[in-house]
C-alpha cells in the first residue's frame, strides 16, 4: 500500500482530508451564494451571469466534476473516520460517563446527509429541471432574436411556491448547523488553533454559517414575499 493510502485510511489523515475537502465546500457555497445575489439585480445580470458561467464550456464541467470528486472525497472521509473512532472505542469504557459534545457536533451525520440530500433536490430542481419543467424550460429572448436560458425566471417562479421557498430555507438552516461545527473543527483537525486565536477560532464557523444562513435564505424570502417579481410583473 502506497504511504498516501496508508495516511488517508488513518485517523489524522482522515481529518486532513476531511478539512480540506470541507473548506473547499464552504468555499464554493459561499462564491455560489454572491452569484444568486445577481437575482436582486434582474433578469439581464443573471442570465447574463448564467450564461457566462455555461460558455465557459470545458472549464465548467471540469469544475463540476472537481466539485462532484470534492463531496465525495469528503464524505468517504466522514465515514473512514467515524469506522475508526467506533473502533477505538471499546465496550467496557461505556460504564464512564462520555463528556459532552457540542450539539452541532453530535448532528453533523445527520445535518450532512440532508445536506447531502438537499443538493440532489436542488440539482433536480435548477440544474436538469426534473420538477416544474416549465418553469426551467423559461427562455428570455434577446434583441436580435437570439434567446437564452432564463435562470431567473426559473428561480423566481420556483420560490413563489411557499413550499418549495420552505424547503430551500430548512435546507439552509441544516446546511447552517454543518458548516457552524464544521468551520471551527477545521482548524483543529488542520491543528491550526492557538490560544491566542482560539476565541476567534469558536465563533468562525458559526459567523461563517449565519452569512450563508441570511444570505441564501434571503433569496426565497424576498421572492416569496413579493420584493423580486418576474419581468413585467
Ligand atoms: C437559496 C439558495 C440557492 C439558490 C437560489 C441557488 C440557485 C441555483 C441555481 C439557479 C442553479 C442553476 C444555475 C444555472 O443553471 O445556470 C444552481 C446550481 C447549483 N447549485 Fe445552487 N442555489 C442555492 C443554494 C445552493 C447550496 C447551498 C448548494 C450547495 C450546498 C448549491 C449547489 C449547487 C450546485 C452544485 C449547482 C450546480 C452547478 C452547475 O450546474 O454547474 N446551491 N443553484
Amino acid at each position: 500500500m502506497s504511504w498516501f493510502s496508508n495516511y488517508a485510511r488513518s485517523s489524522v489523515g482522515a481529518k486532513h482530508i476531511m478539512a480540506v475537502t470541507g473548506l473547499a465546500l464552504a468555499l464554493f457555497v459561499f462564491v455560489h451564494m454572491l452569484g444568486n445575489f445577481a437575482v436582486y439585480a434582474g433578469q439581464d445580470a443573471m442570465n447574463g451571469y448564467a450564461e457566462t458561467l455555461k460558455s465557459t464550456g470545458a472549464f465548467l464541467w471540469l469544475a463540476r466534476l472537481g466539485l462532484l470528486a470534492t463531496v465525495v472525497i469528503h464524505i468517504a472521509a466522514a465515514v473512514r473516520l467515524s469506522v475508526l473512532n467506533k473502533a477505538a472505542r471499546p465496550e467496557k469504557y461505556r460504564m464512564f460517563k462520555p463528556i459532552r459534545s457540542s450539539f452541532h457536533a453530535r448532528v453533523m451525520p445527520w445535518t450532512g446527509l440532508i445536506v447531502f440530500a438537499f443538493i440532489v433536490y436542488h440539482l433536480m430542481h435548477f440544474t436538469l429541471g426534473t420538477f416544474y419543467y416549465d418553469y426551467y424550460s423559461a427562455v428570455q429572448e434577446l434583441p436580435g432574436g437570439a434567446t437564452r436560458h432564463d435562470v431567473y425566471s426559473m428561480v423566481v417562479q420556483g420560490f413563489q411556491i411557499p413550499a418549495v421557498a420552505l424547503s430551500y430555507v430548512v435546507a439552509m438552516v441544516l446546511l447552517c448547523f454543518h458548516l457552524a461545527h464544521g468551520m471551527t473543527s477545521f482548524f483543529q483537525s488542520l491543528g491550526l488553533n492557538h490560544p491566542k486565536y482560539n476565541a476567534i477560532i469558536r465563533y468562525a464557523g458559526p459567523v461563517y454559517a449565519a452569512i450563508i444562513l441570511i444570505g441564501n435564505s434571503s433569496i426565497p424570502i424576498a421572492i416569496l414575499a413579493g420584493a423580486v417579481d418576474l419581468p413585467g410583473a
